[in-house]
């Protein structure tokens, strides 16, 4: 089948290979002419690397980039004409009030109009489907758009994306469920046959109407984002009464009922969960105002956010003052596997340190890039970036600071050589903001050692 994919960030990239991998005919468009610049050099091989770290992604770009299978270009119109059904993969990023910004959607649902208006002896008829995490009613708006600039016939199907950043491909292949909104039963027959290589990998095909489909994407995320919250309420009281939440852990996960969100950080980030639940709330305070149920979502992310800002009041208990003071901190990206830093524990850490003075040097795995990006275009951490030293090792960003700041569980950082660190450390104190280390090694090693969901180990200053 022909597919056009709009949008060639973490879901449209990955998607539109994922397709070609099932043996479809894709193009990805995107506006960015660099970014797909940068695609077609990768696939020439004339550089290495994609525009995004995802496990597995490059193998999976190239081979069916080789097979003809997939292409890339800037030319919308081109890839509309080619295409039986058009994915939108755009970012809807969200409004200072927490709606979701639906700018690049409608932009694209009127390009895709219009570029439906070529000549055909045969009649048109497209399937343009909202991959994009859009709000409850976002099908109506983009059938409206589109409308305005076609007479052709079209229908829009809802299909939200459930891959997680890190383990994307995985989850392309073998996705836990695909979920199709429409009431068309042409377009649902037509994206029958688009998902069926996926029905013999034992994937079930839901078929519902667009609202349906659309408030599914927005329940599963406040789901999983719930459980993060209420997981780092308990591992806090934990911490308080001088309980060890991995242990209290062991004893909760054995209900098969509880979820997979149970270990303790310094909460959600990313591109997803934060603006998801922002915009569920959005739509409940239109729709379900003064309620409990609107109450309910909102402590979500008011626990979320006091979860962002557990470590900087202890950080500055443990020194008195942080000015002046060089602290390392490892990890900028919001989670492991992937170098997205959007509202990243890492990216937050930097920018409260830097206000309180300190001097940083930080190392992230995945590269730089992104996190110096972010901090660049923030116009109050601007005067201080000259504080803030990025390096491309990490023992290399413990060096002469006064204590290190983990706020990503990447496995390099789960077994450091502790040795090497003391050492290198002009303290020996590390605040570990994804429990991964273990308490009692830390006072063994002769390290102070704070964390989530642990009572504090002073193993240096006894
Ligand atoms: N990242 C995730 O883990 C994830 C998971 C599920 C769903 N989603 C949702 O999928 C959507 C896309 O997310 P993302 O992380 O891939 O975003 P992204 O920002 O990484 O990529 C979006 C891409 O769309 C392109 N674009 C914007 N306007 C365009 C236009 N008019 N024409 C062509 N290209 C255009 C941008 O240049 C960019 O490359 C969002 O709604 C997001 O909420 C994301």
């Amino acid at each position: 089948m022909r597919v056009a994919v709009i949008g060639t960030g973490y879901v449209g990239l990955v998607q539109g290979a994922a397709f070609a991998d099932v043996n479809h005919n894709v193009t990805c468009v995107d506006k960015i002419k660099a970014k797909i610049d940068h695609l077609n050099e990768f696939c020439e091989g004339k550089r290495n690397d994609l525009p995004i770290l995802e496990p597995d992604l490059p193998r999976l770009v190239k081979e069916n980039y080789d097979k003809k299978r997939l292409r890339f270009t800037t030319d919308i119109n081109e890839a509309v004409k080619e295409a039986k059904i058009i994915f939108i993969a755009v970012g809807t990023p969200a409004n200072e009030d927490g709606s979701a910004n639906l700018n690049h959607v409608r932009n694209v649902a009127h390009d895709i109009g219009k570029a439906m208006n070529y000549e055909s002896e045969t009649p048109i008829y497209k399937i343009i489907v909202t991959k994009s995490t859009v709000p409850p009613m976002t099908y109506k708006m983009v059938h409206d758009a589109i409308a305005e600039e076609t007479k052709n016939e079209f229908d829009v199907v809802s299909n939200p994306e459930f891959l997680a950043e890190g383990r994307a491909v995985k989850d392309c292949l073998r996705p836990s469920r695909i979920v199709v909104g429409t009431s068309n039963a042409k377009a649902a027959s037509i994206m029958d046959e688009l998902y069926a290589p996926f029905k013999d990998r034992e994937v079930s095909i839901m078929f519902m109407s667009n609202i349906d489909a659309e408030i599914v994407k927005y329940a599963s995320n406040t789901y999983l984002a719930a459980q993060v919250s209420l997981t780092n309420a308990m591992a806090n009281l934990s911490r308080e009464l001088g309980a060890d939440w991995r242990k209290v852990l062991e004893g909760v996960k054995k209900d098969a009922r509880v979820g997979r969100f149970v270990y303790a950080g310094l909460g959600f980030g990313g591109s997803c969960f934060p603006k998801d639940v922002r915009e569920l709330i959005h739509t409940m305070s239109q729709h379900r105002p003064g309620t409990a149920d609107l109450e309910y979502v909102e402590m979500i992310v008011k626990q979320n956010e006091a979860q962002k800002e557990l470590f900087l009041p202890r950080i500055e208990k443990y020194y008195n003052s942080i000015e002046g003071k060089k602290l390392a901190v490892w990890g900028t990206a919001f989670k492991p596997e992937t170098d997205d830093t959007r509202e990243s524990a890492g990216v937050h850490m930097i920018k409260e340190l830097l206000l309180k003075g300190a001097y940083v040097s930080a190392y992230e795995p995945s590269g730089s890039e992104q996190a110096m990006f972010t901090l660049s275009l923030d116009e109050k951490i601007k005067p201080h970036l000259s504080r803030l030293s990025f390096v491309s090792d990490m023992y290399e960003a413990v060096k002469d600071a006064e204590g290190v700041v983990i706020t990503v569980e990447w496995n390099d950082f789960r077994n450091p050589d502790f040795l090497q660190v003391k050492k290198l450390l002009k303290k020996p104190v590390i605040f570990d903001g994804k429990d991964i280390l273990n308490p009692r090694q830390m006072k063994e090693e002769g390290f102070d050692y704070f964390s989530v969901g642990r009572p504090d180990v002073l193993g240096h200053t006894k």
